[in-house]
């Protein structure tokens, strides 16, 4: 029994059934299935929506990136800062492209990129700077745009979390030189299968990207550089340009549930909640919680109570999520760079204490209550 799913699309899908029919019937009867209106109207809409001048659907987030280091020039000898705790595609493409991913710690209460740490980082070979905004919220972007332009570092800004969020006003994806979108389907925005897109407002970054996804031609059957194929497809696009609609109705409806997950599990003992930073609005796409280790009785080792809590929700059909078990810099694929245990004190202990707690815009207030009781049970036991 699943009594409570991390997410909920099949719910989602009801309530824009109609609407999602509609589109994608226009679209299959069109018998136009690559490019066409959906893709343009989504890649005007969406860029509208983020604030910038210029926006490419692509095939996912992970391209996005990929496409964004390929139009800077980004390569074999150069370094680019990621924070060590995200998901893996974000330092992948940087080594995809020939480069080198050096890790930054995080900030314990943001799960953020410390980016007080970010300057040592820089050596004569960085080029870029890939701030993540994790589970939803907004890195501090003033100050690491100040840091990246006393250094002329590009910021790549992966977004795939966070669309919808701001930081001092502005949406993420508007801030940097270059945001890198996931329409993932878990995502705020998510797709019904793969999806990506990237913002900027620079025409010349844009019209690299434009070339770069469609096989490097400038024009049909005329490629100057190596590039790849990554499209959003006239399906993906028509369902989110639907679902774009929506989007701010369902990021309001995750805040009101992490307001209520912030009051009601506030004073529970051994959990620490997720902190907001005051110039930010976080979309929250992860409502992520720490659950602290104890030690045993005698002194002698941890105990990391966040495996218990969680077992104990999954016996009563509560899913929760871990976001991430692992730090980049202990994963097999970095195990040639020099990185050693340890060397990221903050990202590994909250490998062990993270828990990702079911938000989604149609979870009830029953379904959020059982989560509630049920983490409180476990924890006063
Ligand atoms: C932080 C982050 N960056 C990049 C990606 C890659 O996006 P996609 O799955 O669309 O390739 C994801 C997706 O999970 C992500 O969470």
């Amino acid at each position: 029994m699943n009594k409570i799913p991390p997410l909920d699309l099949g719910q989602q899908y009801k309530l824009i059934a109609q609407e999602v029919s509609l589109a994608v019937g226009k679209v299959l009867a069109s018998g136009y299935y690559i490019g066409g209106t959906e893709v343009e109207q989504f890649e005007q809409q969406f860029g509208k929506y983020i604030g910038v001048s210029e926006c490419i659907g692509c095939n996912s987030g992970t391209d996005a990136l990929f496409l964004a280091l390929r139009a800077l020039d980004i390569g074999p000898g150069d370094e680019v800062i990621v924070p060590v705790f995200t998901f893996i595609a974000t330092a992948e493409v940087v080594s995809a492209v020939g480069a080198t991913p050096v890790f930054v710690d995080i900030e314990a209460n943001t799960f953020n990129l410390d980016v007080n740490q970010v300057e040592t980082a820089i050596t004569s070979q960085t080029k870029a700077i890939i701030p993540v905004h994790l589970f939803g919220q907004s890195v501090n972007m003033t100050r690491l745009m100040a840091i990246a332009r006393t250094h002329h570092l590009a910021v790549i800004e992966d977004c795939a979390q966070a669309t919808g969020a701001t930081w001092d006003g502005q949406k993420v994806g508007y801030i940097g030189d270059i945001g890198c979108f996931s329409f993932f389907p878990t995502k705020n925005l998510g797709a019904c299968g793969d999806g990506g897109a990237v913002t900027t407002n620079d025409q010349a970054i844009a019209a690299k990207i434009r070339i770069i996804k469609d096989h490097g031609q400038s024009s049909k059957y005329n490629s100057a550089v190596v590039g790849i194929n990554s499209r959003l497809d006239a399906l993906q696009a028509a369902i989110l340009n639907v679902k774009l609609r929506y989007l701010d109705q369902w990021n309001a409806q995750r805040d009101r549930i992490a307001r209520r997950y912030h009051q009601l599990l506030g004073v529970v003992p051994g959990l620490i909640l997720p902190q907001e930073l005051p110039d930010g609005q976080s979309v929250w796409n992860q409502y992520t919680v720490r659950v602290m280790p104890r030690s045993s009785e005698n002194g002698s080792s941890w105990i990391f109570d966040r495996n218990v809590v969680r077992a104990q929700l999954q016996e009563q059909g509560i899913s929760t999520m871990i976001y991430y078990p692992v730090p980049l810099h202990l994963q097999p694929l970095y195990q040639n760079l020099d990185d050693q245990p340890g060397q990221f004190p903050v990202a590994e202990q909250l490998c062990q204490e993270v828990l990702s707690l079911p938000i989604f815009p149609e979870l009830t207030t029953v379904q959020q209550d059982c989560v509630i009781y049920a983490i409180k049970d476990c924890l006063s036991q």
